[in-house]
């Protein structure tokens, strides 16, 4: 299968909101990635529910909720009701990570877990098999148009070897500072899902931005 795109919407013109999610249902992409920050758990405040179910009211394809919140649990069923099919949490706002997973799941929804660029992803070694997917953030979670920290593509390398090893099915994802740069080496060393917000949205032409992406030669 080849990889998966998700651009993300934190990256979109908020006043042409429509118009941005029209352009993603067209193009290639795969998801939409849908950041959501609480100005607790990161320093930066996105948006909630209202905009989320508005996203979804015109959304063709897969709702890939990134949350940058701290006590998720709180809120699982309520972003099952405004559209999510997957939910991510991160794994330093968690105190019992595999009751929220469960929780997750019970929703109905794929459940996600995501690790801080200073998280080593040894920590998930007992929670992999129950992951549908595991989200590496590489910039430090928070802002669009931040620099990729290079340290990345050890710990896919690593997250490979550990999915592979436990027989999980779960996709890596890379959130933060992706682009025509660094894509090819992410999917060839292991990474199946690439977000990317200003390197689409920011740039001339989105649609073959997104296209240019999706087909890449690794
Ligand atoms: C950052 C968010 C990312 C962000 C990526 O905290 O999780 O999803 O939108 O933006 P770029 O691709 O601009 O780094
Ligand atoms: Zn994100």
């Amino acid at each position: 299968m080849s990889h998966i795109i998700a651009p993300s919407i934190l990256a979109a013109d908020f006043a042409n909101l429509q118009r941005d999610i029209e352009l993603v249902n067209r193009s290639e992409a795969d998801w939409f990635h849908i950041d959501v920050m609480d100005g607790v758990f990161v320093p930066n405040i996105s948006f909630g529910m209202p905009v989320i179910s508005a996203i979804k009211k015109h959304a063709s394809k897969t709702m890939d909720v990134h949350l940058m919140i701290v006590d998720p649990d709180r809120y699982i069923a309520d972003f099952k009701r405004v559209g999510a099919d997957i939910l991510t949490v991160h794994y330093e706002a968690c105190r019992h990570l595999h009751r929220t997973v469960q929780a997750i799941k019970q929703e109905g929804m794929k459940a996600g877990v995501s690790l801080n660029p200073h998280t080593p992803v040894s920590v998930l070694e007992d929670i992999i098999s129950d992951l549908d997917l595991v989200l590496i953030m590489s910039v430090n979670p928070g802002f669009g148009g931040q620099s990729f920290i290079e340290n990345t593509y050890k710990k896919i390398a690593q997250l490979r070897q550990m999915i592979e090893k436990s027989g999980s099915q779960a996709i890596i994802e890379i959130d933060g500072g992706v682009n025509d740069k660094n894509a090819e080496k992410l999917v060839a060393t292991g990474a199946n899902a690439l977000v990317a917000g200003s390197f689409v949205f920011r740039s001339e032409d989105p649609e073959q931005t997104i296209h240019d992406l999706k087909h890449l030669k690794y």
